[in-house]
């Protein structure tokens, strides 16, 4: 009797320590309604009033060192004007840049006329006004340049994934415009409208997505990842080319950094080096996007910008039971890289949930010595998982167990996050989730830059 009494506390005392290892699962318990798209008559999709007028205006960063954005917009009853009106604050001097214009089908779907128009040399730092449509239909929004690139400029991204447009799409874009650290660019991780959960990838869809966001996405640049729901592959219905309304919508300066396609590419923003890769092309050696990411990894002067952000759309490290390991595939041909270019964080999106790891890798493995388990590794970024924009697919509640040793935090909630770099040595990330008010902050953690600061900023060694 005894001694089972001291196996028992044994017992016990080892499942007390398995589960402080184990970073922490939130028990925050939240409100369980279904997840619903807004119907087409709500308010946020609404047209702006007159005929043919411009509508789903966006913008994105159009050069790698921030002088250039490129502005989109749709007309959707005949071709417009597809100039670009602009001046900086406080002059009265106009400038004038013409876009281009495109329309696509999508099976019995015609779009509207869609322009995108690069505007060029900007000036850093600076607030600029512009206008697009005709006469009495024309619509004037504004956009702040970012400050010249430089390894102490600071600067806060925002982070959003998986955004879909329901009830709980528009609470995250709402708490996203309401923080208080004011995001001045959004690095977006895929998966914007889920147009292609509605029979036929009714593309219907992508235009109220697009009328949505506006009133974010007009005013800041949003930088895109392609999901797997910008892929639109149906062949059911004829359509066969991969990202047709994503690429036709979305537009990306993918050439200025070398890139061969829209969907992976770089750009530079302040201290921040950003390199966007795509889960949905081909990653294995000798591709494209393996042979750019090779020669692109080098490139980054972290005396410039110290900062290395990765994004994608499938995570690597990832601990629920949905879109389990899918990210493998990638982790295994391009882990190393991430270890000896020593990436500061990756943020992914996918699964709709949030998740924060430590700083690990799993490299050691060669198909014959077994080290196949993740270890602490102070040269490997942290990965976050934050699909949880809200999109109608819901939330993924249900967790591996038990919580694996890397993951620091866990937890199945709407929300989005901040990123907002300090200087070339700290930067402070902050989740929200979307039941709290705007200022809550539900899980956070100093960032110590890799190159400049590579001391260990884990938040659950002193937990
Ligand atoms: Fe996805």
């Amino acid at each position: 009797m005894g001694r089972l009494f001291v196996f028992l506390v044994i017992l016990l005392n080892v499942g007390v320590m398995m589960r402080c290892n184990g970073g922490k699962t939130s028990v925050y318990v939240r409100q369980v309604d279904k997840t619903i798209d807004m119907p087409l008559d709500s308010d946020v999709f609404c047209l702006p009033p007159g005929y043919n007028a411009p509508q789903q205006v966006h913008i994105t960063q159009g050069v790698i060192d921030g002088t250039a954005v490129i502005v989109s917009w749709v007309t959707p009853d005949e071709p417009g004007s597809s100039l670009v009106v602009y001046w900086p604050e406080n002059t009265t001097k106009k400038k004038v840049a013409e876009g281009k214009l495109r329309t696509y089908t999508f099976f019995k779907y015609t779009s509207g006329f869609i322009y995108y128009c690069t505007i060029r040399k900007l000036e850093h730092s600076t607030k600029y006004y512009y206008e697009v449509g005709i006469g009495n239909t024309t619509r004037e929004f504004w956009f702040i340049t970012p400050p010249p690139v430089g390894p102490d400029v600071p600067y806060t991204f925002g982070l959003i994934g998986d955004l879909g447009q329901s009830y709980d799409s528009n609470r995250t874009l709402t708490h996203y415009e309401n923080n208080p650290l004011k995001g001045g660019a959004v690095l977006f991780v895929g998966d914007l409208s889920y147009a292609d959960n509605y029979p036929n990838h009714d593309n219907v869809r992508w235009d109220t997505w697009g009328r949505f966001v506006e009133r974010n996405l007009a005013y800041q640049p949003w930088i895109w990842t392609a999901g797997n729901h910008e892929i639109d592959f149906a062949p059911e219905i004829g359509e066969t080319k991969p990202f047709k309304p994503y690429t036709n919508r979305y537009h990306v300066p993918y050439k200025a950094s070398g890139s061969t396609e829209p969907f992976w590419y770089s750009i530079k923003r302040a201290s921040a080096y950003i390199i966007v890769l795509s889960s949905y092309s081909a990653y294995g050696k000798y591709t494209p996007q393996y042979k750019w990411l090779e020669d692109e990894l080098p490139k980054v002067n972290r005396t410039e910008t110290p900062w290395l952000i990765i994004l994608m759309h499938s995570p690597w490290y990832n601990s629920y039971n949905y879109h389990y390991m899918e990210g493998e595939t990638m982790r295994v041909m391009y882990e190393p890289w991430f270890v000896q270019y020593k990436v500061d964080v990756v943020f992914a999106g996918h699964v709709h949930a949030y998740e924060r790891s430590e700083r690990i890798s799993n490299v050691a493995y060669n198909i014959i010595n077994g080290q196949c388990n993740p270890i602490v590794d102070q040269s490997a970024p942290v990965y976050i998982t934050i699909g949880d924009g809200g999109n109608l697919e819901g939330l993924a509640t249900n967790m591996t167990e038990p919580q694996p040793s890397y993951s620091a935090y866990r937890e199945a909630s709407f929300g989005h996050a901040m990123f907002d770099i300090k200087n070339r040595t700290h930067a402070y990330y902050v989740w929200h989730r979307n039941q709290d008010g705007y200022a809550v902050e539900a899980d956070k953690m100093w960032f110590f830059n890799r190159h400049w600061h590579p001391v260990d900023d884990s938040t659950t060694a002193d937990s």
